[in-house]
Formats: structure tokens, C-alpha cells, sequence
């Protein structure tokens, strides 16, 4: 169901899921896409009358109240995006407190709520805070893909108190991948890096059974050599969870799935831009060194592999792109990546709020055939598994 179905919004307050976990640093915002996607839906709402309250997580608080993941600083840098005031409902919570802060304030105002899980309940999807957060607004609008493969109380317990709909960006997002992927033209490269290892190792089990190719670099890329039995020195790496990325390089084989792993990786002792640095094969990494960046001979192993592949999947950073000079991996790759699909020979579809980030460093992200907001809904999505966020719109 779309915001058209949902009628009459003149005098309604509408409840919005959004995605607003980006990246920050030092409380500054330091890549807007995520910001910038919401705009179809919240100004969409507002020429309808209604007033907007938005709704986000920001990090992993686990229910607790952490200031460093307040949604404040988001709520100024939306403010700029969109050209309109924000109010923040700051030490709010989703009780009583919030029901009169959002009552006070007048038709077409837009409201940031404080970062849903900071609520305990947010991410057991429990039913009383669905109740809570539902008794805010009229409608629920669900604008955010890339949250969608969470069942949270925000994400899918409210979808039972309130009337449903998909968000113009939530709605753009899976046509677009519908199109790019819902049956890929092959041979598929997936390249998955970044450091969330342990919450998107599982994926790809599924992964490796869907693409011809596999090649795994950033902090993922360390927990694979590990497995291996490569000594990965000071690298960031899940040791615990060897056995399965094992079983991934197994089920891989058996699908006719070629992994792909750095052959030459960028070492330091700091981590810390501009940090004394070499390049050595991964078996070379001293005690008392981490990887850092993917080398060169790395990177032309995945150009030559976009070369022989017509549709790319990419999720997550090869190195860390974020400090220099440790983003010549990720930038070289996403630009050749970029080319080709400017040229037409390559269909490239991104996703992930690093990704994006990283893409946009390239100045790349333009010429790739989609960028999705999402990172590990997006890869779920790829896997065909259902996404409860977009499933709960759906009846
Ligand atoms: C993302 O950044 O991919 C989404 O906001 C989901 O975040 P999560 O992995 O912490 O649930």
C-alpha cells in the first residue's frame, strides 16, 4: 500500500520509519544520502496536510540509553536537507511525554523522535511499545529499506496498531532492484566487505548459492584468510567464527561459486590516516600489524572479474576508506566498477550506508546502474528472503 491509498492526510500525523543511521563523525554527519532519501516522503506528507513525525534507530544501543547515539545532531543536519525546521523530541521516550510533545506542535511540522532502540522493547518487536509508538500518529508510513529486514516493534510491531503504507523511497527501492536484479544477467559477481562481519557473515551462505562469484575483502575478507589458517596479526577479525566461514567456502564450492580473497593486503601498526604503511602478501602480515587496505594486485584480480561478469552486487568497503590513504582499494575498484557500467557492459547495483559513502568518495556512485540506501536488507533481498518491514505492508 502506498501514501496515495492512504486518503485524506489534512490535519493527520503521520508516523514515520525512516532510516537514519548514518554515518557520523565527531556529531557530524558525514554522508547525507540516507538524509536525502527521505525527502520524497516527508515533503510528499506535508503537501498533504499532515504532520510528520519520524522515527529511527542509530547504532546498536541494545535498549540502552547511550547520549553518543542520541539522534540530535541528525535531527539539524535533516533540518538542512530539507530546508525546514526539525524539532527533536529530546528525553521524550515513546510515552506519554512524546504523545503531548507531538500534539503541541502545528500541522506540516516535522518531529525526529529519539533513537527507537534506546527502548528495550524496540528490536524484540514488543507488542506494548508498538502500541506506544502507534498511539503518535494517525498512518505508519515505512521509509526505510534498509531497515526492513529487521521485525522490530518500529519496522513491523506497529504495522498492527495503525494503518500501513510504503514510503516513496521504500517503494522506489524495490522497483529498482526488481529491475536490476529480480532475474540478474550472468554471470553474477557479488563483492562483500566492511567491518559488520558478524551480523552479515550468515547471508552469505545463501549468498554463495545465488552469484558465480564471490569476492570478500574488508574486516569479512580477515575472518576468511583467518580460516584458512593465514595469520591475520592485529587485523580486525572474528576468530570465533572460522568454522563458519568454512562452511560458506564449502557450500561455495559444491554451487559452482568462485570466492575471491585479497591476494596482496595494505598493513599498518596505527590505525590512523596517513599511518606508516606496505603492502605484503597475506601470509606476510607481521605480529604486530592489521590489514588495512586490499593491494593492487587484489584490486586488478576484481576488475578482471567484473570483466567477465554482467551484473555486479556490492555491499561494504574493501579497506578503510574512511582514512587515507587506506580507500586506493575501495575507490579504484568502485571507479573501474563505475566505467564499466557507464559503458553499458556492466549492470552495477551498491548498496550500504558505507557503500554509499564510499561510492560517493569515488565519485563513482553516479555511474553505477543503482545505489541502494540498504546494506543488509539489500543483501537479503538478493537472497529472496522475505523482509519483514515490507512483508507487514503488504495485507
Ligand atoms: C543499516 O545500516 O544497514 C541499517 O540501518 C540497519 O542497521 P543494523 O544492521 O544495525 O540493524
Amino acid at each position: 500500500k502506498r501514501i496515495a491509498d492512504a486518503g485524506d492526510l489534512t490535519g493527520k500525523t503521520a508516523l514515520v520509519r525512516v532510516d537514519f543511521n548514518v554515518p557520523m563523525e565527531n556529531g557530524k554527519v558525514t554522508d547525507d544520502t540516507r538524509l536525502r532519501a527521505a525527502l520524497g516522503t516527508v515533503n510528499a506528507l506535508r503537501d498533504a496536510g499532515a504532520k510528520v513525525v519520524l522515527m529511527a534507530h542509530f547504532g546498536r544501543p541494545k535498549g540502552q540509553i547511550v547520549p553518543e547515539m542520541s539522534l540530535e545532531p541528525v535531527a539539524e543536519a535533516f533540518s538542512k536537507v530539507l530546508g525546514a525546521p526539525v524539532h527533536f523530541a529530546e528525553n521524550c521516550g515513546f510515552g506519554p511525554k512524546a504523545k503531548s510533545f507531538v500534539a503541541s506542535r502545528p500541522e506540516g511540522d516535522v518531529i525526529l523522535m529519539e533513537n527507537t532502540r534506546f527502548e528495550p522493547g524496540e528490536e524484540k518487536n514488543d507488542k506494548e511499545l508498538s502500541e506506544r509508538m502507534a498511539a503518535l500518529g494517525d498512518i505508519y508510513v515505512n521509509d526505510a529499506f534498509s531497515a526492513a529486514h529487521r521485525a522490530h516493534a518500529s519496522t513491523e510491531g506497529i504495522t498492527h496498531f495503525l494503518p500501513a503504507y510504503a514510503g516513496v523511497t521504500m517503494e522506489a527501492e524495490l522497483d529498482a532492484l526488481e529491475r536490476a536484479l529480480g532475474t540478474p544477467e550472468r554471470p553474477v559477481l557479488a563483492v562483500v566487505g566492511g567491518a559488520k562481519v558478524s551480523s552479515k557473515i550468515d547471508l552469505l551462505k545463501n549468498l554463495v548459492t545465488k552469484v558465480d562469484k564471490l569476492a570478500i575483502g574488508g574486516g569479512m575478507a580477515n575472518t576468511f584468510l583467518a580460516a584458512k589458517g593465514v595469520d591475520v596479526g592485529k587485523s580486525l577479525c572474528e576468530h570465533d567464527l572460522a568454522d563458519l566461514a568454512r562452511e560458506i567456502m564449502e557450500i561455495a564450492g559444491k554451487n559452482e561459486c568462485e570466492i575471491l580473497l585479497p591476494v596482496d593486503v595494505v598493513v599498518a601498526k596505527d590505525f590512523a590516516a596517513y599511518a606508516e604503511n606496505r603492502t605484503c602478501a597475506p601470509e606476510d602480515v607481521a605480529a604486530d600489524e592489521m590489514i588495512l587496505d586490499a593491494g593492487m594486485k587484489t584490486v586488478a584480480q576484481l576488475v578482471a572479474a567484473m570483466g567477465q561478469s554482467k551484473t555486479l552486487v556490492w555491499n561494504g568497503p574493501l579497506g578503510a576508506f574512511e582514512m587515507p590513504p587506506f580507500d586506493k582499494a575501495t575507490v579504484s575498484a568502485a571507479q573501474a566498477a563505475g566505467i564499466r557500467a557507464k559503458e553499458g557492459k556492466l549492470i552495477a547495483v551498491a548498496g550500504g550506508g558505507d557503500t554509499v559513502a564510499a561510492l560517493n568518495h569515488a565519485d563513482a556512485a553516479r555511474d553505477f546502474t543503482f545505489v541502494s540506501t540498504a546494506g543488509g536488507a539489500f543483501l537479503e533481498w538478493m537472497e529472496g528472503k522475505p523482509l519483514p518491514g515490507v512483508e507487514a505492508l503488504k495485507s
